[in-house]
């Protein structure tokens, strides 16, 4: 479960999300900066932190915090789909504004995309959906291999505008 990557600047290790990370968790959950391209809203208390590890990141079937120096400062997870979707899992990540511009997405992407093939067999891809602002997590996808496939215009709804997607694939 465990894994660790040097990025040259800050090197990063995976584990589980705890209830006792939720003051760690504010730190990125509770930063508009952060929520601005993701589709949730920036949390306003530590309690909305813990719901977050306890109904989501606990029970999920992927999800890792991304820490730097044993602390989580950000998080990445991979849904798998079900039915005739159990083809493809659907990565998201998101990390503390302090860390950004130092590889840490990148190096987290670079080790969880082969970690979650490796557990996964069925999986044929893995998908990552961003909107076309979002250059920074664009370019993250693109030097960890991800093809850019489509852009899905008019595809979501959120904050009074109509936003276009860009989807993602990394497959073999
Ligand atoms: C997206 C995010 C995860 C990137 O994390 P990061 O650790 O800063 O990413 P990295 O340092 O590994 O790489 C960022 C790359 O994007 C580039 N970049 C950043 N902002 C950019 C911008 N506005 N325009 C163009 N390139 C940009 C960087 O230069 C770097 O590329 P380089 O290595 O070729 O120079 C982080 O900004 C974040 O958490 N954002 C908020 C949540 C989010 O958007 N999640 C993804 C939703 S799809």
């Amino acid at each position: 479960m465990a894994g660790e990557e040097g990025t040259g600047e800050l090197s990063i290790s995976f584990r589980p999300l705890e209830v006792e990370d939720a003051d760690d968790v504010m730190a990125w959950k509770g930063d508009p900066r952060v929520a601005q391209f993701c589709r949730w809203d920036t949390y306003t208390c530590r309690d909305e932190a813990v719901a977050f590890i306890q109904n989501f990141a606990v029970h999920h079937e992927w999800c890792r915090a991304i820490c730097v120096a044993g602390r989580p400062v950000g998080c990445i997870s991979v849904t798998i789909g079900k039915d005739e979707a159990r083809c493809r899992g659907l990565l998201k990540y998101e990390l503390a504004h302090r860390c950004w511009g130092k590889g840490v997405a990148t190096s987290a992407v670079r080790l969880a995309v082969p970690a979650v093939f490796r557990e996964f067999l069925r999986l044929e891809r893995i998908e990552a959906m961003v909107i076309p602002e979002n250059k920074g997590s664009m370019r993250v996808l693109e030097k960890c291999g991800f093809l850019r496939e489509v852009i899905l215009r008019k595809y979501e709804v959120g904050e009074g505008r109509l936003w276009d997607v860009a989807l993602f694939r990394y497959s073999f």
